[in-house]
């Protein structure tokens, strides 16, 4: 089917055939013929690259320019939304029947807030934990959306995903019963089950644009699914290293993936050695920029450094502990083929664009803290796969595992290559994620009685697929616990959420974590201090990575819990009376311990040597802290701890910013991190005031600080710079140019 014959806008249409878009995908084809276009709620299931999301676009555009109608897109993941949004906006030129143009939103951020100004754009992107509290919040421009588009659906079977999609997807049919569904999937084995769950149309295809040529290396020969075989050059004794010089050498890019942020980061320092000397000269030049760049996005930190150092050689790594800068600037270079080789964790499987001739699968075991290493599924293997060989960038692609030995590679062999992708499974009914799900259905009106909830709980994917009575058990304890706890209450026969269960589900926390704050903030110790708050964060469930205290630290934790005792709001259990709880009590406290060195500014370098801890899983500590102790601000307001309020507000931001008090204020600056601001303090630039009155020529000459930032701060503090003065670093910002391109 041509695009022109579709049953479409002209604007619409003129887009899509001006970026040279002539005809359908078959997927396309068929689910157009299924009615998506007609209102019908479609499962589309189809493999990697098959161009699902122009059926989402055509879909939308549908709704915009001929019902006056609203888009919620869905996503998993922040990258794959910013990636959704750019692909929007080519929309955004067309006009509507009001005559206003196309406009796009993407709320991926903060859960505590209802984005009202959201409600303006015509198709809305969010994550799906976002969506959550959206609904949560009860923001108002939800019930006028009239297409979902849930994308990336087959994680309804992820542990961790799956519940929030779950509900989200459950609670807008509630919401709005007519509301069209737009479904997009792996190919599933249970593609009927999900369809008849959505009261929706599936369509399944195994159709893929670019040829994947799926296989099996073992040093240095690759073995691929139809029975052909290839020799590459053998170089190292390491499979992926081979692997990753022939597809430099060959002039493409590969993407290899890792099963963690640490061996991301590895593997990429092994890579950039070896393919250095691979690269052109005018490359290098442009790769030592971009590493600059790097360097001056955002605050100095040991994982800048680290990504700097390999983006010199080509090489670069991805995971969710970069800081959001060094996420987009490593998107784009390896979109623009400046970055030869990316590792990445799996996050980076599910849905991206990216131009991966070949993509590299390091390892298909994962890590489960508690579990032990399992075989990762085959739908994940897929989404990994499917990386390579995308239609904007090449015209075939190849996905390699990796394997040590023959036999290892015949059991890679049959059990992803060959294999077929599993069925999907609801895991909703665990009571650690459903309580927090049945408070939320209470505090956001949702429902009032038991039947209500009942009845909610009774369309969501996990009763459709099991039965309804297996997860009323799991409500039940909910409820018992959430009454208990006071976080909701009988009035005549109505259930209603207390304040306090009410600020618990907008705050989007575990209902058991805002136990723990309000019970340790009611009984407190006395005196309280930042440790105090830090240890009590540190307990929650909510708190994440958890850590534990290495054998040689041991004398240090003893020395900090001896030197704070007072201090804890938790009495320290009895190693011989309660172990477990003993040896908890010591984890807490080293996070406490860990976060403390962290806000009284003790290098990362030092923090990773001392502590052993890894600079993503010190970002994932640092960013949970800081949302428990906001979360711990407001409940404290709630309460009424009046004395406790500025305390808790100042600790967030000494957390965010890993600061001493006497930094709070430089720190509100753009660009200033902790490291800038200790250098600004040190020459005596101590305030907002300081920095307006301080000559530019101070600022420039200050480590860290340069010409550019220093630039930044006078403009925000209002100071303009005399035409002598910008005469002056503009001639300095040309000679260090002069210099750059001479190295
Ligand atoms: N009809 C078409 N003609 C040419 N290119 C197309 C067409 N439809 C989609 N594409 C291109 O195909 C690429 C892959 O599309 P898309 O990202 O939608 O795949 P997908 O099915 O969502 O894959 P995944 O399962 O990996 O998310 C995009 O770059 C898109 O621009
Ligand atoms: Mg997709």
């Amino acid at each position: 089917m041509k695009i022109e014959e579709l049953p479409l806008h002209d604007p619409a249409k003129q887009v899509l055939t001006q970026l040279g878009l002539t005809e359908l995908y078959p997927p396309q084809e068929e689910a157009v013929h299924a009615g998506v276009l007609n209102g019908k709620n479609l499962v589309l299931a189809s493999p990697t690259a098959s161009g699902k999301t122009l059926v989402a676009e055509l879909c939308a555009l549908k709704h915009i320019l001929e019902n006056d109608g609203k888009v919620l897109y869905l996503s998993p993941l922040r990258a794959l939304a910013s990636e959704k949004y750019e692909e929007f906006q080519k929309y955004t030129s067309i006009r509507k029947t009001n005559g206003r143009k196309i406009s796009i939103g993407i709320s991926t951020g903060d859960f505590d807030g209802s984005d009202p100004w959201m409600g303006k754009n015509d198709v809305i992107i969010t994550t799906n934990e976002k969506a959550d509290s959206l609904l949560r919040h009860r923001t108002k421009w939800v019930n006028d959306i009239s297409l979902v588009v849930a994308d990336e659906v087959h994680l309804l079977n992820d542990a961790h995903r799956g519940p929030t999609l779950e509900v989200v997807l459950a609670r807008l049919m509630q919401i709005n019963p007519d509301v069209q569904l737009l479904v997009l999937s792996a190919t599933i084995k249970n593609v009927g089950e999900l369809a008849d769950w959505l009261k929706a149309i599936s369509v399944t295809t195994e159709w893929r644009p670019v040829t994947l040529r799926e296989g099996v290396i073992i040093n240095d020969e690759i073995h691929f699914k139809d029975g052909g075989a290839q020799k590459i050059e053998n170089c190292t004794k390491n499979s992926t290293l081979n692997m990753v010089v022939y597809t430099v050498k060959s002039g493409n890019q590969a993407l290899a993936f890792a099963g963690t942020r640490r061996n991301s980061i590895s593997l990429a320092k092994k890579i950039s050695k070896k393919i250095k000397p691979y690269l052109s000269k005018p490359l290098k030049r442009s790769l030592n920029q971009l590493a600059e760049q790097i360097l001056a996005t955002g605050e100095r930190t040991r994982l800048g450094e680290q990504l700097a150092e390999v983006v010199r050689n080509g090489t670069a790594f991805h995971h969710a502990g970069l800081s959001g800068g060094h996420r987009r600037i490593i998107e784009k270079s390896f979109k623009e083929g400046k970055i030869k080789v990316l590792t990445a964790t799996p996050t980076l499987a599910i849905g991206m664009n990216l131009p991966a001739r070949v993509v590299i699968i390091n390892e298909y075991r994962r890590y489960e803290p508690g579990y032990g290493y399992y075989p990762i599924p085959v739908l994940e293997y897929k989404q990994m796969a499917g990386r390579a060989g995308r239609p904007r960038y090449d015209k075939f692609g190849d996905s390699i595992l990796v394997a040590k030995t023959e036999d290892e590679r015949d059991y890679l062999m049959e059990n992803y290559i060959l294999a077929e992708t599993e069925k999907i499974w609801s895991k909703l009914a665990v009571e650690k994620i459903l309580r927090s799900h049945v408070l939320a259905t209470i505090a956001s009106d949702f429902a009032h009685s038991e039947q209500g909830i009942y009845e909610f709980f009774g369309k969501t994917f996990y009763a459709h697929q099991y039965d309804a009575r297996a997860i009323k058990a799991v409500i039940q304890k909910s409820l018992g616990f959430l009454f208990t706890e006071k976080m909701i209450e009988l009035d005549k026969n109505n259930i209603l959420a207390t304040p306090f269960g009410r600020r618990v589900s907008e705050l989007y926390i575990d209902p058991l974590t805002g136990v723990t704050i309000r019970d340790a903030l009611t009984n407190r110790a006395d005196p309280v201090t930042d440790v105090s708050f830090l240890h009590m964060v540190s307990r929650t469930l909510d708190m994440y990575p958890k850590m534990r205290p290495y054998n040689n630290e041991m004398d240090k934790l003893q020395f900090f819990i001896e030197d704070h005792q007072s201090e804890f709001m938790f009495d320290l259990p009895d190693p011989w009376i309660d172990r477990i709880g003993f040896e908890e009590f010591l984890g807490e406290a080293k996070m406490a311990l860990v976060l403390n060195s962290w806000m009284n500014e003790t290098t990362e370098d030092q923090m990773i040597e001392q502590f052993r801890v890894q600079p993503g899983d010190l970002y994932r500590l640092i960013s949970n802290a800081k949302w428990l102790v906001h979360a711990s601000h407001e409940l404290a307001s709630l309460f009424k701890h009046k004395d406790l309020l500025q305390k808790l507000s100042r600790l967030t931001v000494r957390i965010e910013k890993g600061v001493k008090p006497e930094l709070l204020s430089l720190v509100s600056l753009q660009g200033i991190g902790r490291a800038r601001a200790r250098v600004l303090f040190n020459s005596g630039i101590k305030t907002i005031d300081d920095v307006k009155i301080a000559p530019i020529s101070k600022l420039v000459g200050l480590p860290l600080i340069g010409a550019k930032v220093a630039q930044k701060l006078k403009k925000q503090v209002g100071s303009s710079l005399e035409i002598h003065e910008m005469q002056n670093l503009n001639s300095k910002k040309a000679k260090k140019q002069q210099s750059l391109t001479d190295f």
